[in-house]
């Protein structure tokens, strides 16, 4: 049989794409975006990285761009979606639309923004001495393995005009949507710095924690960020696969098991580092530094637009009035090891983590051990 009758299956439509377009591919659990190594990329015209994180599920992936000093990416526009996380540098990003209006804003470190769907866009290194790296997470696993045909993709002129939003959401102003603890919803496409952007309670996660749901360009790609205070960590969930976790302030560590598994995997964590908490595999975040923890996580399927029955059952619950199952008591049959029933070396690793880094442990406030008095935690 010669090659052109083998039988064709099993195809990775994405997988071959990335091999086709020549970039460097980093595999790995947890990995330092700061470390990848990357290569032009003649699509983007810059260099570039793919990042596949082992147990990223089948849904995302993220690309690594490397814009040099004064340099710009080549105009895109793609039927993927896009949210981009600024690890380094300043810059701008260029979006034009079928009416030939067009609009740009622009980004530092800790930078968020999502790129409307098919939207023409362009990024720019806006300092002439530094470089710039931004990572992308995207749909476009989903997206290739479903269409398989790049021309499509990448060279399709149709609008969606609904997804582009405010004026305001590309300037950093957003809408704050509230609805209850862990679904509280910040709507924009930009915002500046993740770092100063207030966040609401969720006390169900534990340990004084904050947080906010993004709605990005109304798109379908899944971006969260949590605060976890000085001295505390969170509870233990699982969840579905396809989060991509990245460290924003502060350092830390998470532990990592599977149900029945004797013994934790331990990752490190700081600015740069990501890593996807895999299907079903229980995780676990610990603050170790002297400053709040921020961390944010991409992935696909959102709170307004969960697209898989596990994502709602994890975000909101199936029914109303449920709570999502990462944040509801495994005993009541949700996600969540409540600090009272987890493994006992897990807290004393984090008292010498505290002792190592020296903090001070705050968690009696949340967690009364061996006696010591409850505090009411704070709301
Ligand atoms: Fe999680």
């Amino acid at each position: 049989m010669s090659s052109e009758q083998k039988p064709r299956y099993g195809v990775d439509a994405y997988l071959d794409w990335v091999a086709k377009e020549g970039l460097p591919v980093v595999e790995d659990f947890g990995c330092d975006l700061f470390a990848v190594e990357t290569a032009m990329w003649p699509r983007c015209g810059v260099k570039a990285a793919a990042v596949h994180l082992r147990g990223r599920g089948d849904f995302a992936s993220m690309f690594l761009f490397d814009i040099p000093p004064g340099g710009a990416s080549a105009p895109q526009r793609h039927l993927y979606e896009e949210v981009i996380y600024v690890l380094e540098g300043t810059g701008s990003t260029q979006i034009a639309f079928a009416d030939g209006h067009k609009r740009s804003f622009e980004w530092g470190p800790r930078s968020l923004f999502a790129i409307p769907l098919n939207a023409s866009h362009r990024h720019f290194n806006g300092s002439g001495r530094e470089r710039a790296l931004i990572v992308s997470t995207t749909d476009l696993p989903l997206v290739m393995n479903t269409f398989h045909d790049e021309r499509f993709i990448f060279a399709t002129d149709y609008e969606f005009a609904a997804r582009t939003g405010k004026n305001a959401y590309f300037s950093g102003d957003g809408d704050l949507i509230t609805v209850r603890q862990g679904n509280h919803m910040w709507e924009t496409n930009f915002v500046p710095d993740l770092a100063a952007l207030e966040l609401k309670s969720w006390s169900d996660r534990g340990g004084g924690s904050t947080n906010i749901m993004f709605v990005l360009a109304d798109g379908t790609m899944h971006a969260h960020i949590s605060e976890m205070p000085v001295g505390t960590y969170k509870k233990g969930h699982r969840h579905g696969p396809g989060f991509h976790v990245m460290c924003v302030t502060g350092h830390g560590y998470s532990l990592f098991w599977y149900e029945g598994e004797k013994d934790f995997q331990r990752l490190d964590w700081k600015h740069g580092v990501v890593f996807p908490p895999a299907d079903r595999l229980f995780h676990q975040h610990f603050n170790a530094s002297r400053f709040p923890a921020r961390y944010l996580a991409t992935g696909v399927g959102g709170l307004r637009y969960p697209l898989t029955t596990q994502n709602r059952r994890s975000l909101m619950g199936l029914k109303p009035g449920d709570k999502g199952a990462v944040s509801l008591d495994i005993k009541q049959g949700g996600d969540q090891i409540e600090y009272e029933d987890q493994d006992k070396r897990i807290h004393s690793i984090w008292l010498e983590e505290m002792k190592k880094n020296g903090v001070t442990p705050r968690m009696e406030t949340y967690f009364p051990q061996d006696g010591a008095p409850a505090i009411e935690a704070a709301e």
